[in-house]
């Protein structure tokens, strides 16, 4: 069918204003939803960094698992404390933050290659947290374990800065 001249004079385009009315309305629905999606993230992360807090010494601990859930060579990443816990070939315990020494960037853990890599610059990290390649200069910092009826418990009040490594940073069985 033809579109007569009449049609076409009457004809306004596209009803601009509703859809501009509905884009709108989308718009704040989408605004809506991330600001719920924000509120509940932000619950969560608060909600899953709160701490056990130990009524003997009124220090803050995480519990990172039992020791039978860590096999020698094993590192675990630990979400709500920021840390890892990487268990040595002789058996010990040794908690790692994830801030990298350089620049602060999350430092994963390359489980192929045994190592931290930083994403940012390149910093590689063992397992027990001593720097393998720079720019990174001082290894990782350490939280202290501690060990209670065969639960691993992370002292999370603060991360301890080291030079080097020694054994008195490691948490024997
Ligand atoms: S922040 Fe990790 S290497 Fe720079």
């Amino acid at each position: 069918m033809r579109t007569t001249q009449k049609q076409m004079e009457n004809y306004n385009g596209p009803e601009k204003p509703q859809r501009r009315t509905l884009l709108n309305r989308l718009w704040a629905l989408l605004g809506l939803l991330a600001c719920i999606e924000l509120s509940w993230l932000t619950g969560s992360i608060l909600k899953s960094r709160k701490t056990k807090t130990d009524s003997a010494d009124g220090e803050n601990y995480i519990d990172a698992g039992r020791i039978e859930s860590f096999k020698p060579g094993d590192v675990k990443a630990i979400p709500e404390g920021l840390l890892y816990v990487s268990r040595l070939d002789d058996g010990s315990f040794i908690a790692l933050s994830r801030t990298c020494t350089h620049l602060g960037c999350a430092i994963p853990w390359n489980e192929e290659n045994q190592k931290f890599v930083c994403p940012c610059h390149g910093s590689m990290f063992d397992r027990t947290g001593v720097v393998i390649n720079p720019p990174a200069i001082r290894p990782l910092d350490y939280f202290p374990v501690r060990i209670e009826n065969g639960l691993i418990r992370v002292n999370t009040d603060k991360p301890i800065k080291r030079e080097i490594f020694e054994p008195t940073q490691v948490t024997q069985v």
